[in-house]
């Protein structure tokens, strides 16, 4: 029977020229067919409309700055230097005092790790198989015991992995953090589109959509009743971070001191790159403005490219999407949202045909859109605040199984982070030929977040006279 819902949903799909995706209307029985009208009631048609005018049907919109600057920023923190112990007083004042919240973002659909699984669920640790929401919780347990605070955890989520995120974290008993601290929220999904700009099925019921970006956490952060909750907790800072670090510090108090000593509305902290096109955005001043540029941008603007007499690029800054966000930012950037730029990514899309077979495509077949966090930057009154730091024990990002930022690649550069706290202890850490561990080895950050902590505490410790190392969080062998 056609239901009237059926009957406006299929005349507004008609208008938009998106029809066929009603094509196998008659073979879905009526919980398929409640889900799909479900669905493209979600559907922001002006912006898809808008993003497909632009992006497919004409060429894509592109900003060209005329005067581009390398960001200011704050050296590498080195504990010998008066401003940084001060910012360490800041950041842990404003820890004890319960400012600090978390917001994760883990609503992506991390395709290219290919786990069957959230990618927080991905078991990181070398020898205990931990999670990396387990690694993360672990260092939350940490801050929380030092400063004697609470550090409510908001976790961002989407439709694809919000079940299955929630489930982990039930079956783990909330890491032990209480559930009442741990908030899921979710953002929202926009249709995938083929080549010509039109929406695609996944199956016959179900449209192929993707979460909006991590910049989505503006609009899901406010319209979740996240910020509100915050604010209901004494909160005014959010340490932003992403699922796949696994070395992330979350709210570092040194990072904190400096955001809150300026004021700032958003930070980052921003590392060096190590070679002119390694592929990440690179934070600048660009016509008086506060930017990331893609490195898909990078031969539009050759001078990114550029090094001094002593051969350093002048354009260093490197974006490893770590920030601090002020509530009260966020709320102000919700009203701004709509005129955050979005970007396409072409990608190699599931479809049906229109047989209704299911196809894997070789090649990109169609473009995601997204919005992305750092196009916040630009707004920013007060600050930003960026602050340098090394990638060792800061910037492990997971995105595949092997090559760069990769499980393989984490593994070893997080071997190399915890084989210097060992062989600072005494134990000896056999290496190959290229200064890499030979040995698997995890230190939980419960135990230890800093090597200095680790040096404290290396007395209440069980170390294995050889062979790997796990320390759990109370100092126990896991090997
Ligand atoms: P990536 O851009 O690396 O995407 O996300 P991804 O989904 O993890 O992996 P691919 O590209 O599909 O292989 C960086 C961080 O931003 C979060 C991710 O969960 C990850 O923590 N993110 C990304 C979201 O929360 N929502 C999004 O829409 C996109």
């Amino acid at each position: 029977m056609v239901t009237r819902t059926e009957q406006e949903t299929r005349a507004r799909l008609e208008e938009h020229g998106q029809g066929h995706l009603l094509a196998f209307w008659g073979d879905l029985d009526e919980a398929e067919r409640a889900a799909l009208l479900g669905q493209v009631e979600t559907i922001d048609f002006a912006l898809m409309n808008r993003l497909t005018e632009e992006w497919i049907h004409n060429e894509p919109p592109a900003e060209r700055f005329t005067h581009i600057a390398p960001v200011p920023a704050i050296p590498q923190a080195d504990p010998a230097r008066p401003d940084v112990r001060e910012a360490l007083t800041a950041g842990e004042e404003a820890l004890r005092a319960g400012r600090v919240g978390l917001l994760l973002v883990a609503g992506g659909q991390g395709t290219r790790l290919g786990f069957d699984g959230p990618k927080g669920a991905y078991p990181i640790g070398p020898i205990s198989q931990k999670s990396l929401f387990e690694f993360h919780a672990e260092k939350i347990r940490n801050l929380q015991r030092r400063y004697g605070c609470t550090l409510p955890w908001y976790i961002m989520v989407s439709e694809a992995n919000e079940a299955a995120t929630r489930a982990f974290f039930q079956e783990h008993g909330f890491f032990g953090l209480g559930e009442e601290n741990v908030t899921f929220f979710k953002q929202r999904m926009v249709p995938c589109v083929d080549e010509s700009g039109k929406f695609m099925l996944e199956a016959p019921s179900r449209l192929a959509m993707n979460p909006n970006g991590h910049g989505g956490a503006i609009p899901a952060v406010v319209e979740n009743g996240i910020a509100e909750d915050a604010r209901n907790r004494g909160i005014d800072t959010l340490s932003y971070f992403q699922v796949d670090n696994w070395a992330v510090k979350v709210a570092d108090p040194v990072y904190i001191g400096y955001h809150v000593q300026h004021n700032a509305e958003m930070s980052s902290k921003v590392h060096q790159k190590n070679a002119p096109r390694e592929a990440v955005g690179v934070h600048c001043i660009c016509d008086g403005e506060y930017r990331t540029i893609e490195y898909s941008e990078l031969d539009i603007y050759p001078q990114l490219l550029e090094t001094d007499a002593q051969g350093h690029l002048r354009y260093f800054a490197g974006n490893p999407a770590i920030h601090i966000l002020a509530v009260g930012f966020i709320e102000r950037m919700y009203a701004n949202y709509d005129t955050f730029p979005w970007h396409r990514a072409h990608k190699k899309i599931p479809y049906l045909d229109g047989s209704g077979k299911r196809v894997k495509p070789e090649q990109p077949n169609g473009y995601k859109f997204e919005t992305f966090i750092f196009d916040a930057l630009r707004f920013v009154n007060h600050g930003p605040v960026a602050l340098v730091i090394g990638r060792a024990g800061e910037y492990t990002p997971i995105k595949q199984f092997d090559g760069s930022n990769s499980v393989q690649a984490a593994w070893t550069a997080m071997g190399r982070y915890w084989a210097d706290w060992l062989e600072a202890v005494g134990r000896a850490v056999p290496r190959d030929a290229e200064g890499n561990p030979a040995i698997a080895i995890e230190i939980s950050p419960e135990f230890a977040l800093t090597r200095e902590e680790f040096l404290e505490k290396a007395p209440s410790m069980e170390l294995p006279a050889e062979g790997d190392v796990a320390i759990g969080p109370n100092g126990e062998s896991l090997a």
